[in-house]
């Protein structure tokens, strides 16, 4: 791919890099995650090449209550860089001015929540974003710009698209890291089986990635409320709501004729849970075959030990495998073991593997599982699905036009 990196950048420059650090918030506590530790390593680079380092990054959305200040997330990334990162209430007014002025070669600043300006968040053209005050202001204080916000990319927003636009722009660590993983299934071709674990809640988001590399994969490993619906589509009494907060009826609606065009089409590549897990009377573990089942009167929790051991041995002998969703609620120790079981035998194959969206990852650190067992972890949400389904990325193509 036609972008420049940091290995492109001379050192000693004035540089603004955008990442992205939206995290967790609870109760107004911004909560530690892999977002940090991985901007933290283009961060130290920028620092050790003498850089004058300027940060752009936004957390929540206005309205919400996760849209806070970067206050803590400057703390928070301070811990993980082993240096300074000093917060800048201001994004682009004169305090924030003063700031990038009077930084020194190595010094680090963390701008405001760039969310918090008005420039930011209209889905706009590159070209009309380059006009706005944020970018004409900002612009001309640096010499180049590091897009490393891939988890951000599929955002038209001023930051994203509109400052690599007008400024000399390379590609952060995690843009690259990111970008080359995640479209590795839908670009690369691989001589074994291709493996899709597709499970987790967001059943709309999965159903069309598997739509759209229903050709390119061979084994779709079902679980999650996805497994549900599939088997609902398949006359088991599962995948129905039974209260009112429950995921499936809406989704079922949504998505049930791309579940039986699936199912029409790659028979033989959809591998179903062949029993499931809930909780008994005890709130013990119990499990029951997808057969036995005569009406839906449990939360299905994971997928039955037997489905496990059979989706870890297909994982376990495949090319490629990428994971969207869990398969059960991991987090509940009781719920974990069809998610657990399927990782490790995905970290301990000789394949490539991806393992997408923030809460399926989350199972790696809970269950004791090295990150560094798998080729790529990512940090990204929305943008991951984007590169699924071979969507461009507005955030990278405006990269590639620098070249
Ligand atoms: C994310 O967390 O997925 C990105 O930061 C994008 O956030 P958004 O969905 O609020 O645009």
């Amino acid at each position: 791919m036609s972008y420049r990196t940091l290995d492109d950048l001379e050192d000693g420059q004035r540089v603004l890099a955008r990442l992205d650090l939206n995290s967790p918030v609870s109760v107004g506590v911004v909560s530690d995650n892999r977002r940090f530790s991985r901007h933290a390593n283009t961060v130290s680079d920028l620092v050790e090449a003498g850089h004058r380092v300027a940060l752009l990054a936004h957390q929540g959305r206005p309205g919400r209550d996760t849209f806070v200040t970067l206050e803590q997330h400057a703390d928070i990334l301070e811990d993980h860089l082993d240096h300074p990162v000093e917060y800048v209430p201001d994004t682009y007014g004169q305090t924030a001015l003063d700031a990038i002025r009077g930084l020194e070669p190595g010094e680090v600043i963390l701008l405001e929540n760039v969310r918090m300006t008005d420039d930011e968040l209209p889905e706009r053209e590159p070209e009309e974003h380059a006009r706005s005050d944020l970018v004409t202001t900002l612009a001309p204080e640096f010499d180049a710009y590091v897009g490393d916000a891939y988890s951000t990319a599929h955002r038209k927003h001023a930051s994203i698209v509109g400052l690599p636009l007008r400024m000399d722009s390379h590609a952060g660590r995690v843009m690259v890291a990111e970008y080359e993983a995640n479209s590795a299934i839908a670009t690369r071709e691989f001589d074994g089986e291709v493996t899709m674990v597709a499970g987790g809640k967001k059943a709309t988001d999965v159903i069309e990635v598997m739509t759209v590399l229903q050709d390119k994969v061979d084994n779709f490993l079902l679980g999650g409320i996805v497994g549900e619906l599939f088997l609902r589509a398949m006359g088991h009494d599962v995948g129905r709501d039974i209260d009112e907060n429950d995921l499936y009826e809406s989704q079922w609606r949504a998505n049930r004729e791309k579940i039986q065009s699936l199912i029409e089409n790659h028979p033989s590549d959809l591998v179903y849970p062949t029993d499931l897990a809930y909780a008994d009377g005890n709130g013990e573990r119990a499990e029951v075959t997808a057969a036995e089942v005569k009406q839906r009167d449990h939360d299905y929790l994971d997928v039955g030990s037997d489905t496990a051991e059979q989706f870890a041995d297909i994982a376990a002998n495949s090319s490629a495998t990428f994971v969207k969703g869990a398969l059960g609620m991991f987090e509940d120790e009781r719920f974990s073991l069809g998610t657990v079981r399927v990782l490790e035998a995905i970290g301990e194959c000789d394949c490539f593997s991806v393992v997408g969206g923030g809460d399926t990852s989350r199972a790696i650190g809970m269950y004791g599982m090295n990150e560094s067992d798998f080729s790529h972890v990512s940090i990204a949400g929305g943008a991951y699905i984007n590169a699924l389904t071979g969507k461009s990325l507005p955030g990278v193509e405006v990269l590639k036009r620098d070249v």
